[in-house]
């Protein structure tokens, strides 16, 4: 069930361009071939970003008057759509047809006097509304509906993927869950939006953008906001402004070296954003990682985030993700389980470390549909010979040109269904040569390792970096045997399949479970007898009740 959602009439283009994702989203739920004209990652970024710029956000008393509260805000101008959530609080994001009413509602908009405290005067778009009277809340309580914006509880989740009708739904019922919802989605560009205000207070070209798994398609409910600032816009402009004999520089500081500026320039930020930033709490300067960073909450959000600077190749990852995701329905619902399947079993984790990431994950799953017969996913380097000029991308030296018009690749012949290919993943990596071979989705193919880390999948871009370079032997290992786990578990099943009406858990459900082998790899356990570890397996079900094998918060 889709949050509610209301767009009041407008003459933009927004409500039935939500509609439109609304229709795609749900064929893609189905499985059907999806015949709209999809966009591209640029322009969708592009009109996020713009939508944003028009839009507030405001903390709001619970006994707010929907109707009355819409009025006072139209007094500023059109609102094109709104909705409420909840988080500590009740706030609601509104979205303006104009930039102006924006300014408008900043205009009549005062600072708070705090008594002995004192308030730093920023003028932002995060509001906090009171009411004058006390309004009589038996009459005026209408009922304010909530956008949800976490994912379902384990509970729920076991209960839908029980009820499910075959794996292939399962699967696809895990992605509608779990899958970033159009309100979350706005709350994120927002997000940026208002981190781009503070950054704009420096920098007043800047542009402050999502990247990673918020944009890329493949993000969950509750993942991390992953933002960099963007400086180009300000490189760029005095370029164009060159003109004849003369050649104009703007007088700036020089520092040693590229990552010395945006350790700088993340340093002040992150300041800023200790100091003034409306919300942002926790923050932590991280500016000796290879790629620094600002790490903080955005307390009305509710959301982690992790700010870098300089990191247009991440961007270029999310727009190959974002491509991958969207030429194969199945694509998306493939990753969202393996994801889930992988934090189920604590092999993904929230905190840093030799674990797998979500990010290798997905380049495993997509590797893996590249190598299917027919494959269900083309090469990096077919999409590179698919490019024209102006697709031309070259970032410090890095080659990142690819096709980028999502319409010009050719859909696969592949019919393979969603629980073939899921048993198949495991069983494809339950046997993988990893102590030999890289995973290289530019090729398509198995490389030979160039260095001896237990996991080697190359960067896309940075071709000689291995993005699971942390991760450990042992962590590897558990990865293996839970794969081989759990193709044995789908073999198994697809034989003697309780009825779905049997309230026992099959199919995914019954994957999500903690694993029978305990961590202990298959080859040094006695094998028992399938009927013993089917028991064993309903009696860790019972014993666990099954509540915190899932990952809600994603990380
Ligand atoms: N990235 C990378 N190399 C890595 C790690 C990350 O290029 N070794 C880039 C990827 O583009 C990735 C982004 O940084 O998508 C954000 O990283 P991270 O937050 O770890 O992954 P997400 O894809 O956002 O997944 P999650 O939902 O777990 O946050
Ligand atoms: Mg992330």
């Amino acid at each position: 069930q889709r949050p509610l959602r209301r767009l009041l009439s407008c003459p933009g283009t927004v409500a039935a361009d939500l509609r439109r994702e609304e229709q795609s989203s749900g064929n893609a739920e189905t499985g059907s071939e999806d015949r709209t004209p999809k966009k591209r990652f640029s322009v969708v970024q592009n009109e996020r970003r713009e939508q944003a710029q028009r839009t507030v956000l405001i903390h709001c008393p619970n006994n707010i008057n929907e109707k009355k509260f819409l009025k006072f805000l139209s007094q500023h101008g059109p609102v094109n759509t709104h909705f409420f959530y909840e988080s500590f609080g009740l706030y609601a994001v509104v979205e303006f047809c104009q930039k102006e009413s924006v300014t408008s509602l900043q205009n009549i908009t005062r600072t708070p006097s705090l008594g002995p405290e004192a308030a730093i005067p920023f003028k932002s778009r995060y509001f906090n509304l009171k009411l004058r009277t006390s309004v009589n809340q038996t009459s005026e309580l209408s009922s304010i509906q909530c956008s949800n914006q976490s994912s379902p509880s384990s509970k729920k989740l076991y209960q839908l993927l029980c009820c499910a009708e075959s794996v292939d739904d399962q699967l696809n019922t895990l992605l509608r869950e779990f899958q970033l919802t159009e309100e979350n989605t706005r709350l994120r560009y927002l997000t940026c939006s208002l981190i781009e205000d503070v950054a704009a207070a420096y920098f007043p070209d800047c542009a402050v953008r999502p990247f990673g798994s918020s944009v890329n398609s493949f993000g969950k409910l509750g993942c991390d906001l992953d933002m960099f600032l963007d400086l180009d816009e300000i490189g760029k402009f005095t370029a164009q402004k060159t003109s004849g004999n003369f050649l104009m520089e703007f007088q700036v500081k020089n520092v040693p070296s590229e990552r010395v500026a945006t350790q700088k320039i993340l340093s002040v930020i992150g300041e800023c954003l200790d100091q003034f930033g409306p919300g942002c709490v926790g923050v932590q300067r991280i500016l000796n990682a290879r790629c620094p960073l600002v790490r903080f909450s955005h307390q009305a959000s509710g959301f982690q985030c992790d700010l870098t600077a300089n990191n247009r190749i991440a961007l270029k990852s999310s727009e190959l993700l974002y491509m991958y995701g969207a030429l194969d329905s199945r694509v998306r619902a493939l990753v969202f389980s393996v994801r889930c399947w992988a934090r189920a079993h604590s092999l993904t984790s929230s905190i840093p470390g030799a674990w797998i990431t979500n990010f290798s994950l997905t380049m495993m799953v997509i590797f893996f549909l590249q190598r299917r017969s027919p494959p269900i996913l083309p090469t990096l380097d077919y999409l590179k010979t698919l490019a024209d000029a102006e697709d031309k991308c070259i970032i410090e030296g890095h080659n990142c040109t690819f096709v980028r018009d999502l319409n010009r690749i050719k859909p696969s012949g592949n019919t393979e269904t969603l629980e073939l290919l899921l048993k198949e993943f495991f069983e494809y990596f339950g046997n993988f040569a990893f102590n030999k071979n890289s995973i290289n989705i530019r090729q398509g193919r198995e490389q030979n390792k160039p260095e001896s880390s237990p996991l080697h999948i190359q960067n896309p871009f940075e071709t000689s970096l291995n993005i699971s370079k942390n991760v450990s032997q042992s962590q590897l290992q558990k990865f293996v045997d839970l794969a081989r786990e759990s193709a044995w578990i789908l073999h198994q099943e697809g034989k003697d399949r309780p009825s779905p009406s049997s309230n026992q858990p099959w199919g995914l459900a019954a994957l999500l479970l903690p694993s029978v082998t305990n961590n202990v790899p298959l080859s040094k356990k006695k094998k028992k007898p399938a009927s013993e570890r089917i028991k064993n397996l309903l009696d860790s079900i019972k014993s666990s009740g099954a509540e915190n094998s899932t990952a809600t918060n994603g990380r």
